[in-house]
């Protein structure tokens, strides 16, 4: 009988990767998808460390099927990905009926794991070495990025795919998680990385995002020298089928003129650069360490306009950081004014054990606070993404139709014309009403509305019709 799996992710695109590489391998093995826990015999979670709220939403979801567990022994429960790492055997004392725990540097064993757990080895627990538990090679090591080659109807969408280039962080902002949960930064090889690329465009695929932390901190050296961020993007540009090229997320002081070259010299490369600020205020980034001062920031800023004056960039902010005034949160909103980011993503701070800030600094921005200034700013933020989108009314760009939006998707219209769902050269989100057969392609389309986060247009036709085409000849 074929096993049902059922798989929840949560987190950054990192995660939405390593998932569709398990449920890949997964499926390679006879599993077949389902859409509930209900229905599954194997029910997987796949997690982020970033915020504790993320954490206990997986911890909550893992309570809720305690009932299940006991009235059905024989269903495998997995916890994934970031938190299977930094909680590790936390993670079965709180949830004791869990049979897997394995991080995201195991996540290749998964299969053989479940196994192991079905033939009643008893609970699975693989992870990678602490940062401190060894040379930085043999922690590095620990963490053993899963790229196989993948089959194309795998992909959630065979237009669009994410490769990885770059594994790990060692940044190490007071705030941040990530560089316990994910290990050293590492750099994956960049004829594997082409290769990849090339597969998937063999196969169909159209837009590649590359993924890493700081994915512009991607450096590989070997014996023929350094390969850089913006040297991949010149090799794939090579790529024939292969249309668009995007990168997330950037480092803002690795945000080298050789990059901005190289995405404003080369057409298939997106116009837009997500490039987390955090803050606008000098004592909290210098608290963050993020290794930058605000005029950085803002010097940073100006030669991306300068080399890519239609940059669409797009910003991360942490409000209520550890000893955050008014004054120091005035200089956000006054940066982000001043920025005009495409977007901005705002997170309060949330304090993460394991991490210098937790160690060394006080959480001492009262919750109300935090909630407070995060409406604010998303408030300001908004206003300026009405604005700037307001502006592109009337205006003409290419799309690339990603599928049927999530309204008409819900409607299950068959009608021969649908809302569709896409995105232009600078990451904007296009929705307008065409036939499905576009899905897939670069469609012209010119904008007639827009809000917030959403342009609403309509397909140029061509108007050289049969009686224009005879009033000419
Ligand atoms: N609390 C709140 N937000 C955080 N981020 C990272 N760590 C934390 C934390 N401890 C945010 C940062 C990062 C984004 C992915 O998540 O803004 O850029
Ligand atoms: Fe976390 Fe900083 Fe690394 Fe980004 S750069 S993953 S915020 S430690």
């Amino acid at each position: 009988m074929t096993q049902k799996l059922y798989i929840e992710t949560v987190g950054c695109q990192m995660n939405m990767l390593d998932s569709e590489l398990v449920v890949a391998a997964l499926r390679r093995q006879g599993y077949e998808l389902v859409d509930s826990a209900k229905r599954a015999d194997t029910i997987l979670f796949n997690t982020c460390s970033v915020r504790e709220h993320a954490e206990e939403k997986i911890y909550s979801a893992l309570g809720r099927l305690k009932h299940a567990k006991r009235h059905n022994p024989d269903k495998v429960i997995g916890v994934l990905g970031c938190m299977a790492q930094n909680h590790q055997k936390i993670v079965f004392q709180r949830a004791p009926y869990v049979d897997l725990v394995v991080g995201p540097g195991q996540l290749h064993q998964v299969p053989q794991l479940i196994e192991d757990v079905r033939a009643g080895r008893g609970p699975q627990l693989e992870v990678s070495l602490e940062r401190q538990a060894g040379s930085r090679d043999s922690v590095a090591d620990s963490f053993e990025s899963y790229d196989p080659l993948r089959s194309p109807e795998m992909r959630p969408s065979p237009y669009q795919a994410f490769v990885r280039i770059q594994i790990g962080c060692d940044k190490f902002c007071t705030y941040c998680i990530v560089p316990k949960v994910r290990g050293p930064e590492q750099g994956r090889r960049p004829e594997e990385i082409y290769a990849e690329a090339r597969q998937l465009a063999d196969e169909g695929c159209r837009e590649i995002t590359l993924l890493g932390q700081t994915v512009n901190s991607y450096s590989y050296r070997d014996d023929r020298g350094t390969t850089r961020l913006a040297d991949l993007l010149y090799q794939l540009s090579d790529i024939a089928g292969l249309d668009r090229l995007k990168f997330v997320t950037n480092y803002p002081r690795d945000m080298t003129d050789d990059l901005l070259d190289a995405v404003s010299s080369l057409p298939k490369v997106s116009h837009y650069l997500h490039v987390p600020a955090q803050s606008g205020s000098d004592a909290i980034l210098r608290r963050m360490k993020r290794g930058y001062t605000v005029d950085q920031y803002r010097e940073m800023m100006a030669r991306i306009r300068e080399a890519i004056p239609d940059a669409a960039v797009t910003s991360d902010f942490i409000v209520g950081f550890c000893g955050e005034t008014d004054a120091d949160f005035a200089a956000t909103v006054e940066l982000v004014e001043a920025c005009r980011f495409k977007n901005s993503f705002i997170f309060k701070y949330s304090e993460r054990p394991g991490t210098k800030g937790a160690e060394r600094l006080a959480d001492d921005v009262p919750e109300e606070v935090k909630r407070r200034r995060n409406n604010e700013l998303l408030a300001v933020q908004n206003a300026i993404c009405q604005e700037d989108n307001e502006a592109r009314i009337g205006v003409q760009v290419e799309v690339l139709v990603e599928g049927v939006s999530k309204s008409a998707a819900k409607r299950e219209d068959d009608a021969p014309q649908v809302q569709l769902t896409g995105r232009d050269h600078w990451d904007r989100i296009v929705v307008f009403q065409g036939g499905r057969r576009l899905i897939g392609r670069f469609v012209p389309v010119t904008i007639y509305d827009a809000n917030a986060h959403t342009l609403f247009g309509e397909v140029v036709t061509d108007h050289v019709g049969p009686e224009v085409y005879s009033l000419s000849v």
